[in-house]
C-alpha cells in the first residue's frame, strides 16, 4: 500500500479592484454582471501561505486557517475540490503509473499574516492559495488562467490573486463559465513605482457579506443596471490604457470614480446597504485635500465591502501622502509603515 503523504505548499496576494467587481448573473459559478480589475498587492505585506497534503490514510478533507479548523462544506469550496480531483483522475487515466491522490483525502492547512477578519479582501488570497495549492499537489498543467476559473468558483475575486501586478476578470459571456477568467493586464515592473496605502479604519468582521451585498443590489438597484450597461464598459477600457501609458491621472480619477459608483448602487438598493463609515469618508476628505493642495491628482481612494480605505499612489510622492495622512488622520494610534516592494502599507487603528 502507498503509506506516501505528498505535500506541495503557495502563497497567493491580496488584490484590490480599482475597476469593482459587484453583482452576479449566476451565483452557483459566481459568474459575474461585469468585467472588473485590480492591482495585486505585495506579498510581503498581505499574503496566504497554504500547504496542502493528501495521502491514502487521511480519512476525509479538512482545511486549518491561522490555526482553527474551517468549514468546508460549503458549495464554494466543494467545487474548487471537485474541479481540481477532476482534472488529477483525468491525468491519471491518461498514466496508469501516477499515484491515485485524486482518490485520497485532502488536508489544507493556511496562514494569513493579516488579520483576516479586517475586510482586506483575504477570500481573494485564500482561495487563490487553497486552489494553487492543491495544483501543485496534483501537478496539473493548467496555466493561471485555466486555475483562475476553479479560484473564481472559491470566490470571484480570488480569480485575480492567481496573477500578480494590473490584472482583469473578464466576465466572459458562456453559461458555463468557461470563458469567465483573469488575464493579465501588465505585470507589476511595468509600473514599478505604484503603492498603496491601506488605512484599516475597522478589523471587525463585514456588516453584509458581499454575497448578500451583491444578491440585493442586482435584484433592487435601478442605478446598478445603469453601471453594468454604460458606467463598467467604459471605465475598463479607460483604466486599461491609463495603465498602459502609466498615467497616474486617469487611473486615479477612474479608481475614484468606481469606489464611489459601487457605493452609490449600494446606497441605492432597498433597504440601502452603507459599507463606509465617518472614518471612511474623512480618508476621502484626506485625499481630496492632498490632490488640491497639489495642484494635481497624486493619490486616490477605494473602498471595497467595509470600511477600511486603500490609497493608491506613486512612490515619488511618498513625503507628501504620507505626510499628509499622519497630519489628518494624526493622533490615531497604531501607524506602522510596511516593507517596500510593490506597495508601502501603513495601517491605521480605530
Ligand atoms: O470575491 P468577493 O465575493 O469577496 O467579492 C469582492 C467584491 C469587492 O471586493 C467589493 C470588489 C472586487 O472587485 O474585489
Amino acid at each position: 500500500a502507498d503509506t506516501t503523504v505528498y505535500r506541495a505548499s503557495t502563497t497567493a496576494p491580496v488584490n484590490i479592484a480599482v475597476v469593482k467587481y459587484w453583482g452576479k448573473r449566476d451565483p452557483k459559478l459566481n459568474l459575474p454582471t461585469n468585467s472588473s480589475l485590480s492591482v495585486t498587492l505585495s506579498q510581503a505585506d498581505l499574503r496566504t501561505l497554504t500547504t496542502a497534503s493528501c495521502a491514502a490514510a487521511f480519512g476525509g478533507d479538512s482545511l486549518t486557517l491561522n490555526g482553527e479548523l474551517s468549514d468546508i462544506s460549503g458549495a464554494r469550496t466543494q467545487a474548487c475540490f471537485r474541479e481540481l480531483r477532476a482534472r488529477r483522475a483525468a491525468l491519471e487515466a491518461a498514466d496508469p503509473s501516477l499515484p491515485k491522490l485524486s482518490a485520497m483525502g485532502l488536508k489544507l492547512v493556511s496562514e494569513n499574516n493579516f488579520p483576516t477578519a479586517a475586510g482586506l479582501a483575504s477570500s481573494a488570497a485564500g482561495f487563490a492559495a487553497l486552489v494553487q495549492a492543491i495544483a501543485n499537489l496534483y501537478e496539473l498543467p493548467d496555466t493561471p488562467a485555466q486555475l483562475s476559473i476553479v479560484a473564481r468558483q472559491g470566490s470571484g475575486s480570488a480569480c485575480r490573486s492567481l496573477f500578480g501586478g494590473y490584472v482583469a476578470w473578464r466576465m466572459g459571456d458562456k453559461e458555463d463559465g468557461s470563458d469567465s477568467m483573469a488575464d493579465l493586464v501588465a505585470p507589476a515592473s511595468h509600473w514599478p513605482n505604484m503603492r498603496a496605502l491601506i488605512l484599516v479604519v475597522s478589523a471587525a468582521k463585514k456588516g453584509v457579506s458581499s454575497t448578500s451585498g451583491m444578491q440585493q443590489t442586482v435584484a433592487t438597484s435601478g442605478l446598478f443596471q445603469q453601471r453594468i450597461a454604460n458606467i463598467v464598459p467604459a471605465n475598463m477600457a479607460t483604466m486599461e490604457e491609463a495603465i498602459q501609458r502609466r498615467d497616474f491621472a486617469k487611473f486615479a480619477e477612474v479608481t475614484m470614480r468606481e469606489s464611489n459608483s459601487f457605493h452609490a448602487c449600494c446606497a441605492d438598493t432597498y433597504p440601502p446597504i452603507f459599507y463606509m463609515n465617518d472614518i471612511s469618508k474623512a480618508a476621502i476628505r484626506a485625499v481630496e485635500s492632498i490632490n488640491a493642495k497639489a495642484g494635481k491628482t497624486i493619490a486616490a481612494y477605494t473602498f471595497d465591502a467595509g470600511p477600511n480605505c486603500v490609497v493608491y499612489y506613486l512612490d515619488e510622492e511618498a513625503p507628501t501622502v504620507l505626510g499628509a495622512f499622519s497630519g489628518v488622520l494624526g493622533g490615531v494610534t497604531g501607524w506602522k509603515e510596511g516593507s517596500a516592494g510593490v506597495k508601502s502599507s501603513v495601517r491605521l487603528e480605530e
